[in-house]
């Protein structure tokens, strides 16, 4: 099976099952209901979800149990997003090929949204067996995580002495943490040893880098029409990028390199890892 096959299936159940899980756009208040729908049937890749249920299939775990795990990571994900578009932080237009919610519903329900999102997905994560699987979740989005990574972005925005460490930091925080957790967490609801778990989240780091780094890189060289967000939007932003930092070339050899790294990593895994390396390649042959 190929990846985009893989992605493909896993998508169709997790969009299933957040279909049966979040409240009709009837429920009052209407417009919160209406924005999260917006926000989370718009078309995402499901990527960290299906890493997520890759790595409870690669060690044989409950293919049930997991779906609302990964379910939960998406919506986490959609409210990053939908934060991360907002005017005060990337003031962003488009998203996933549509206005961004702000635009639609306004900043006020936007945030709100957002926040709406994170306590759902801890509805839904808190279904799983093993309490390892939320402070998992929460260790790797709050300021040790993918909101200090927020933050030191923010932060670095219009600078000009922004050192490879510091992009490493910012992309390993608001990225990569958030994807290493994904894994462990399927790894975790598979009831995955210690040593594999830590063997996972290696994995997860390197992908998740690799991740943030070809999305700096489309951000570049592909089209909004291809990539569905606003491209050109971190030079607008003088963000800290890794092409900014390393160069355009070369943050291309970084990424392909740190995917066959991360291949090499699977090696060492008791598990079986064909749809973990496919999904592993996908992050850098994707075009969106
Ligand atoms: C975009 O993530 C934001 C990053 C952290 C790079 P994705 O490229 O996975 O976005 P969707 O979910 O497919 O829209
Ligand atoms: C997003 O990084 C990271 C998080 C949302 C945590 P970017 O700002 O590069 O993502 P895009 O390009 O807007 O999707
Ligand atoms: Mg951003
Ligand atoms: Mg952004
Ligand atoms: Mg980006």
């Amino acid at each position: 099976m190929t990846p985009e096959e893989y992605l493909a299936i896993q998508k169709d159940r997790v969009n299933k099952y957040l279909e049966m899980f979040l409240l009709p756009e009837t429920i009052k208040p209407v417009s919160i209901h209406k924005a999260i729908r917006y926000s989370v049937f718009s078309g995402g890749k499901r990527f960290r979800a299906a890493l997520c249920i890759a790595a409870c299939e690669a060690f044989n775990g409950d293919q049930v149990r997991v779906i609302p795990v990964a379910s939960g990571l998406e919506l986490i994900h959609t409210y990053s997003l939908i934060h991360d578009d907002l005017p005060c932080m990337d003031d962003d237009d488009l998203r996933r090929g549509q206005p961004t919610l702000h635009r639609v519903f306004g900043e006020n329900i936007a945030v709100l949204a957002g926040d709406a999102l994170n306590a759902l997905a801890f509805n839904l994560v808190s279904r799983a067996e093993d309490c390892r699987i939320i402070r998992v979740l929460a260790d790797a989005i709050g300021t040790e995580g993918m909101i200090g990574g927020q933050v030191a972005d923010v932060e670095s925005e219009g600078r000009s002495d922004i050192s490879q460490d510091d992009v490493m930091f910012i992309h390993t925080h608001k990225t990569a943490a958030l994807i290493k957790a994904g894994l462990e967490m399927g790894a975790i609801t598979a009831g995955a040893s210690d040593e594999d778990l830590k063997i996972t989240g290696e994995f997860g780091s390197l992908i998740g880098l690799a991740f943030q780094i070809v999305d700096d890189i489309l951000d570049i060289e592909s089209s909004s029409e291809v990539l569905g967000k606003d491209v050109g939007s971190d030079e607008l932003q003088d963000k800290a990028t890794f092409p900014k930092v390393f160069g355009l070339d070369h943050s291309k050899e970084i990424a392909r390199k740190m995917i066959d790294d991360a291949v090499a990593v699977l090696t060492r895994l008791h598990a079986d890892t064909d749809i973990l390396q496919g999904l592993a390649q996908f992050v850098i042959s994707r075009v969106y």
